[in-house]
């Protein structure tokens, strides 16, 4: 760490980065179709009137199985794709109606990171994370200077000078993601940027991801096709089936109570491991209880009575609440009179909320 050239703590919630507004979401997508029309064949809606918000300073997750539009919508982002219809927003303006020079000036805020890495042989590390600074002229001294404070920042110092033929895959991936950083965004966008790695080396990178998230506030769309590196760094998550969001909402409610048959089915690999619920009984309600770290501690025995009968502690899920850790603990009962179980529920828990679910 140690970069005197990006923010040093993260931002409040909802503030204001790059002179934007405050309240501003900084990604928008509004009423999203995009169809592609080859020169042969029949078109294909990639995606479908799809509305959401990313807000500033979260990692916002999208999932979906292959071909479901994921990297369509992130390339709406940094305007690498243009919507057929509706509008994608980053920082309040329009990314598809920008010409050359607003296109040049919105992907200096958003840094992107690919499975594929796309780190050029032929030069070492340090002039490949440079490489976005000296395309837009600055000088070589001044572009490496940056380069080895962003390496430095991704845990690569050692290997400035390195050729990327010598890194193993997380290094190169540490190299693009310190290349993504090197322009100092506001946001990145990151896209299946762990599949290529193995288990442990996604770990570190999804580490190294939040880390980032936390230390410089920065705003993170995160696209995979596996649960598991969304259940284990995005606060919030959406599911896309079939070029529409199917589900929307925190992560560890998705994964807790998860509504569509998609979702369900890409969790079954997970499902087993902490993580999934399983077991929920028909006809039952499912309420959550969020603790915050500074919460006093919650009396367990204290929730049984209001659950009556046939209640039960379901488990309990890690997750973030305003960008602190949190527990979730989630629970049923078989009540006909939801408000007047939540209510008691709210006497011993005030945060207990009930969960949608689609048993
Ligand atoms: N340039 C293109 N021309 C025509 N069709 C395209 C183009 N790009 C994507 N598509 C189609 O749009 C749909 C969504 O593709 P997309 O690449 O966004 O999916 P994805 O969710 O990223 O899949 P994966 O997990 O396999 O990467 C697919 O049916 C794909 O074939
Ligand atoms: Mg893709």
């Amino acid at each position: 760490m140690g970069s005197d050239a990006h923010r040093a703590a993260a931002p409040p919630e909802g503030a204001a980065l790059g002179g934007a507004h405050e309240s501003e979401p900084q990604v928008s997508f509004r009423h999203v179709g995009k169809q592609f029309r080859p020169r042969f064949g029949r078109s294909v809606t990639a995606l479908e009137d799809i509305s959401f918000d990313v807000r500033r300073g979260e990692i916002f997750g999208i999932i979906g199985r292959s071909g479901a539009g994921k990297s369509t919508l992130i390339r709406l982002v940094n305007g690498l794709e243009k919507p057929t219809t509706g509008q994608v927003m980053v920082d309040g303006v329009d990314v598809g109606s920008q010409g050359n020079a607003g296109l040049t000036a919105l992907r200096r805020r958003v840094g992107m990171v690919f499975q594929g890495f796309n780190l050029l042989a032929s030069r070492t590390v340090e002039d490949n994370v440079a490489l976005p600074l000296r395309l837009t002229g600055t000088g070589l001294a001044e572009a490496r200077r940056r380069a080895c404070e962003v390496l430095d920042l991704v845990g690569l110092a050692d290997k400035a000078r390195a050729y990327p033929a010598r890194l193993s895959g997380g290094q190169k991936q540490r190299t693009g993601i310190a290349r993504a950083l090197v322009q100092q965004p506001d946001l990145l966008l990151s896209d299946e940027a762990t599949s290529a790695l193995d288990p442990e080396t996604t770990a570190g990178i999804l580490a190294l991801l939040r880390d980032i998230n936390r230390t410089l506030g920065l705003t993170i769309l995160l696209i995979t096709h596996e649960m598991d590196v969304i259940r284990r760094v995005a606060g919030r998550v959406a599911v896309l089936e079939g070029g529409r969001i199917v589900e929307i909402g925190h992560a560890w409610q998705v994964f807790a109570a998860p509504r569509h048959a998609a979702t369900r089915a890409m969790l079954a690999p997970v499902h087993g491991a902490p993580g999934g619920l399983t077991g929920i009984e028909a006809g039952h309600t499912l309420f959550a209880i969020t603790q915050s770290g500074d919460d006093p501690p919650l009396d367990l025995t204290a929730l049984a009575a209001p659950l009556g009968q046939g209640g039960r502690l379901l488990g309990n899920f890690a997750g973030e609440q305003a960008g602190r850790n949190a527990t979730h603990l989630l629970l049923s009962a078989a009540t006909d009179d939801v408000a007047a179980c939540l209510s008691r529920l709210r006497a011993v828990a005030p945060t207990a909320e009930v969960l949608p679910y689609a048993g």
